[in-house]
């Protein structure tokens, strides 16, 4: 009987193993067979050949170790046969399919353009400041030396953020319509001397055409030290419009109006489509309008002395500058529609990628 219950072990050992179809049914004839403490040999080995008298326990242990090397080279058979064909099949992967492209990203030409003319000043040590795009009345225009109902506010149409009438005119709210107030954000909270460029996005009440938005951005510069003057100003722009354009680009200031600056200038370049000859994006003259600058106003460095006494008109002077980024990624890039810059039309964008 003792062997009818071997052979009938052995069997089922045998029919088990040809049952496997896939490794995890090799882990589970392994563990119902050889398992440490539920396996069927283990459950061999503790009850009956403890319980087999002393003369028995021989041949008993002889049969146990047949039986267990039998089941273990079932499994082995069974592991190294490998995955069934049908496995196989599932898991069939066409080599010959085309793989799936994974779109990467791309600097936008906007950011592009103001890291690009960022650099430009930051090789000449200036860094970089940032101030808030909803700005109180105060610093955008009040303190930028656009008194309350002054008409030169009506050159930057503002878009003002409503139910504010209860509070004073200084604290109101708007979307800022310049960078120049970080200006005096910066001037605040340090003293003299200053070199910074201010890239960020503002906001206008303009009519949207092939080349205004009501959302654009600008990059505002400021130095301020002891005797700076225009010729610092001009020497600094003219050098950075050749950095940015090509060093065959010349510049020439006019007479301009900025509230903030005395005296002021409007910059052109001259055109980089025609080299100055006259064409159709000059509009025949050989000159394009890039930016407004001036020396700083002394309107503006009392507003600041109010918190650093050292921005003293007598004793410092400055110079700033505000280009808008959009003008020049579509001189730059060749674009004619500023629309196409915020549409995220990715045929659009995959070009500067
Ligand atoms: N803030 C002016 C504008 O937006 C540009 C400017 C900046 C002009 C600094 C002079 C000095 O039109």
């Amino acid at each position: 009987s003792l062997d009818k219950a071997f052979a009938a072990l052995e069997q089922q050992a045998r029919a088990d193993a040809a049952a496997i179809k896939g490794d995890e049914d090799v882990e589970a004839y392994r563990l119902q067979w050889l398992g440490r403490k539920q396996g069927r040999l283990n459950d061999v080995s503790s009850r009956w050949l403890k319980a087999a008298p002393a003369e028995a326990k021989k041949s008993l242990g002889q049969r146990f170790n047949a039986l267990k090397t039998t089941v273990e080279q079932l499994l082995e058979q069974a592991a190294g046969s490998g995955p069934s064909d049908a496995a196989l099949a599932a898991e069939a992967i066409d080599i010959t399919l085309p793989g799936t492209r994974r779109l990467l990203g791309a600097e936008h030409p906007i950011t592009r353009t103001m890291n690009e003319i960022v650099s430009v000043f930051a090789a000449l040590g200036y860094s970089v400041g940032v101030g808030p795009e909803v700005e109180t009345d105060f610093y955008n225009f009040e303190s930028m030396n656009f008194p309350p109902g002054h008409p030169a506010r009506d050159t930057q149409d503002t878009l003002v953020i409503a139910n504010q009438d209860r509070r004073p005119l200084r604290d109101r709210l708007l979307l800022r319509t310049h960078t120049s107030p970080v200006q005096m954000r910066t001037m605040e909270k340090q003293p003299p001397p200053v070199r910074i460029v201010i890239p960020g996005k503002v906001h206008r009440n303009d009519a949207q055409d092939a080349t205004h938005s009501p959302i654009f951005h600008q990059v505002e510069g400021l130095c301020v030290d002891t005797n700076i003057t225009f010729s610092d100003l001009k020497g600094t722009l003219d050098h950075a419009m050749k950095a940015l354009f090509g060093s065959s680009v010349k510049t020439r200031f006019f007479p301009s109006f900025f509230p903030f600056t005395e005296p002021s200038a409007d910059v052109q370049i001259s055109c980089i489509f025609c080299g100055g000859k006259g064409c159709r994006k000059c509009k025949q003259s050989g000159w394009i309008e890039l930016l407004g600058c001036g020396m700083v106003d002394p309107a503006v460095f009392a507003f600041a002395a109010e918190k650093q006494p050292a921005y003293d008109p007598k004793k410092i002077s400055g110079f700033a500058f505000g280009m808008g980024v959009e003008r020049i990624a579509m001189m730059k890039y060749g674009i004619s529609e500023i629309g196409s810059l915020f549409a995220g039309d990715m045929r659009f964008l995959n070009q500067f990628a």
